[in-house]
């Protein structure tokens, strides 16, 4: 690779590079993120080569492995271009049959293609699918396009030429200037102003300057940052430069789980193309400015996401969070001023720089610009990652990209933010989804986890279980979080457990209010979120769990039961041979019964009895029905 000195030099080798693409050349795309390389797609790949080989259309036929498309359910994902056939779900006995058909005689596979779940309509093109039509992917939709551990390809879409711009044609003052202009609010969570944050560090007293990428993402059921760092690393590094220097800063670190094997595998390779094109190093593109980075390998804790605790870690102590009393933007790594931002918040800094804050501005509501990814994860149809403007509806997102809720069930409630988020009800599903309209629903954006649930989610349990998940995460470092977190564990796992006591909702509102007010960080200022809004908008769920021992949505193990009902009782024998603890009795011809003292409550009689006979009842809040008497077991059968 021969380093390049100037935005001339830069443009140049871009020219090259695309003289030596047709973009009329077949080119095979396989995902290659994670999601889809557990599905395989490594092996696939190897038979796309193979095959390729054995055709003899290696000159004719290129062959890419790409990041993540965000339709990660329906990988492994291969898409043909120019014309973008999509095929989902590829298997490596697909791979023959794709080249002899689809790339030799151009016909198109048809059982490889997306289906529609309603009228069951096939979908060719990877733009048309609704999941994919229905968004805006200004930040992820390069993903899909290129190899991530290729420099060239970014090149080739115009990378790194916002760099070139930024410090050729624009000062320091002007870069911070435009990314203000464009209202651009951090991703992480706050939504805190990028610009202004860039501002303070800049101006703060103290040198060395530092510039971060968060990338530890360790809300339950998130994955947009690691999609981003591992589909298209260069555009991180890229926002990273620019931001140095805007900011007066000559190294910087990506801090990046360790759990994320493939983001740090990327990266690394994308630090060292960048270095070896002269676009990371001493003098970047013959600019004099110099810029280096570390990468950190985090250890997998939620709480060392939180700035200060991150900073403590990289600076090799624990990852804990401690007193702000001056913020890490201006005190940060061993006290010096420090700029932390989210992994999507880097990413979106070439695309302003590049097309301008007036482009950005365009996009999105009033209060919140640009777009936002979400992890569109639970009850719903199509999971996976999502691009949208900032000011969309939960219901576009949840229906129209999503594909609504599995199984012909009810909507109940999103939770938006994660752990710390809240639980938004279906009378809100029409509410715009910015920052300023999650908060006044007491939800918030957070990083963009965004967890469906249907009619058989009980709330209670949902709340529950991000208590628990941030239990385990708080550093127990200060009493309110440490012991906050414990007693509403306690009062919530009585609650599910039919233990609930009169005055409990009232003593998980009073905890909330000291967490909120005392705790040290954030983690422990807005864990009662959960609670909070479930308490608000589904406080009779509670209060059944409470007052009626009754769990409305039949989710509560100790507080259901199984039945099975004689009139519908075919005496199939299906559930008595699954019952994993021999609960059932019953035999050929006899009305089957469950011993409720052995029975666990596990549901695996209610899975398996046939939908024909739907004989197995779950029932809350009602005694179960007096078992028929052994004389009657035959007689009652097909009543
Ligand atoms: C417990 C906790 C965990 C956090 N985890 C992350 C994280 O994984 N990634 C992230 O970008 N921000 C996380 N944040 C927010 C960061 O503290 C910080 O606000 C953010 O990285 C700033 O970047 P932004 O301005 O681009 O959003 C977390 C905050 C808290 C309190
Ligand atoms: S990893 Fe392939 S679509 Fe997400």
């Amino acid at each position: 690779m021969a380093r390049i000195n100037s935005p001339k030099e830069l443009e140049e080798l871009r020219q090259k590079i695309l003289s030596q693409r047709d973009p009329n050349k077949p080119c095979i795309t396989l995902c290659s993120g994670t999601a889809c390389h557990a599905s395989g797609s490594e092996n696939i790949a190897a038979i796309f080569l193979q095959e390729l080989e054995k055709e003899g259309l290696k000159a004719d036929v290129d062959f890419r492995r790409t990041g993540c498309h965000g339709f990660c359910e329906r990988g492994p994902i291969v898409v043909i271009y120019p014309e973008e056939i999509c095929y989902l779900q590829v298997q490596p006995e697909d791979v023959p049959e794709i080249i002899s058909q689809t790339i030799k005689e151009k016909k198109v596979i048809d059982r490889l293609l997306y289906a529609d779940p309603t009228t069951g309509e096939k979908v060719t093109y990877e733009p048309e699918i609704p999941f994919y039509k229905n968004q805006k992917q200004v930040v992820f939709g390069t993903n899909r396009r290129i190899d991530p551990t290729s420099i060239e390809d970014y090149l080739a879409i115009g990378g790194y030429r916002a760099l070139a711009k930024a410090l050729f044609e624009m000062t320091p003052e002007q870069v911070v200037n435009e990314v203000t202009k464009a209202n651009l609010r951090g991703r992480g969570g706050g939504g805190f102003p990028t610009g202004r944050k860039w501002e303070t560090t800049r101006d703060a007293p103290g040198e060395p300057k530092y510039v971060i990428v968060n990338a530890d993402e360790g809300d339950p059921g998130a994955y947009m940052d690691r999609s981003l760092l591992e589909g298209n690393p260069h555009s991180v590094l890229e926002g990273l430069v620019i931001g140095a220097y805007a900011i007066g800063s000559h190294e910087g670190f990506i801090y990046v789980r360790q759990e994320y094997p493939l983001a740090v595998e990327n990266v690394y390779i994308a630090i060292k193309q960048a270095e070896e094109y002269g676009l990371l190093g001493k003098n970047i593109l013959g600019s004099g400015f110099d810029f280096t980075i570390d990468v950190h390998r985090g250890a997998g804790a939620f709480v060392s996401g939180e700035s200060s605790a991150l900073m403590t870690a990289i600076e090799g102590r624990v990852g804990e969070p401690r007193p702000k009393y001056i913020r890490t933007a201006v005190s940060g790594i061993w006290d010096k001023p420090s700029n932390l931002n989210n992994v999507e918040t880097w990413a979106n800094v070439p695309l302003i720089i590049d097309r301008g804050a007036n482009w950005y501005t365009s996009i999105g509501t009033e209060g919140s610009k640009g777009t936002k990814i979400f992890s569109l994860v639970g009850k719903v149809n199509n999971t996976g990652l999502v691009e949208v403007p900032m000011g969309v509806t939960l219901r576009e997102i949840i229906y129209n990209i999503g594909g609504g809720i599995p199984g012909g069930k009810k909507f109940k409630a999103v939770q938006t933010g994660g752990p710390s988020g809240g639980v938004i009800p279906e009378k809100y599903l029409d509410a715009p989804v910015d920052f300023d309209e999650l908060t006044k629903l007491d939800s918030m954006m957070g990083s963009g986890g965004m967890i469906v649930m249907d009619e058989d989610t009980c709330v209670v349990d949902v709340a529950r279980y991000f208590i628990d998940f941030l239990c385990d995460e708080s550093c127990g470092k200060c009493v309110p979080c440490r012991e906050g977190l414990k007693h509403m564990r306690e009062i919530l796992d009585d609650i599910v457990s039919g233990r609930g006591k009169p005055g409990d909702i009232e003593l998980l509102e009073g905890i909330s209010r000291i967490m909120a007010r005392a705790s040290l960080c954030a983690l422990g200022q807005t864990a009662p979120n959960p609670v909070l809004t479930t308490i608000k908008y589904f406080r009779d769920e509670y209060e059944a769990h409470i007052e009626e021992k009754r769990c409305p949505a039949l989710v509560c193990k100790d507080l259901i039961s199984f039945y099975i009902d004689p009139s519908k009782c075919q005496a199939c024998m299906i559930c008595g041979r699954e019952c994993p603890v021999g609960a059932i009795s019953g035999g050929k011809g006899l009305v089957h019964i469950i011993d409720q003292d052995k029975c666990t409550r596990c549901g695996t009689c209610f899975d398996v009895c046939p939908a024909r006979f739907s004989a197995v009842r779950k029932i809350s809040g009602e005694p179960v029905p007096e078992a028929i008497p052994e004389a009657e077991r035959v007689l009652a059968r097909g009543k």
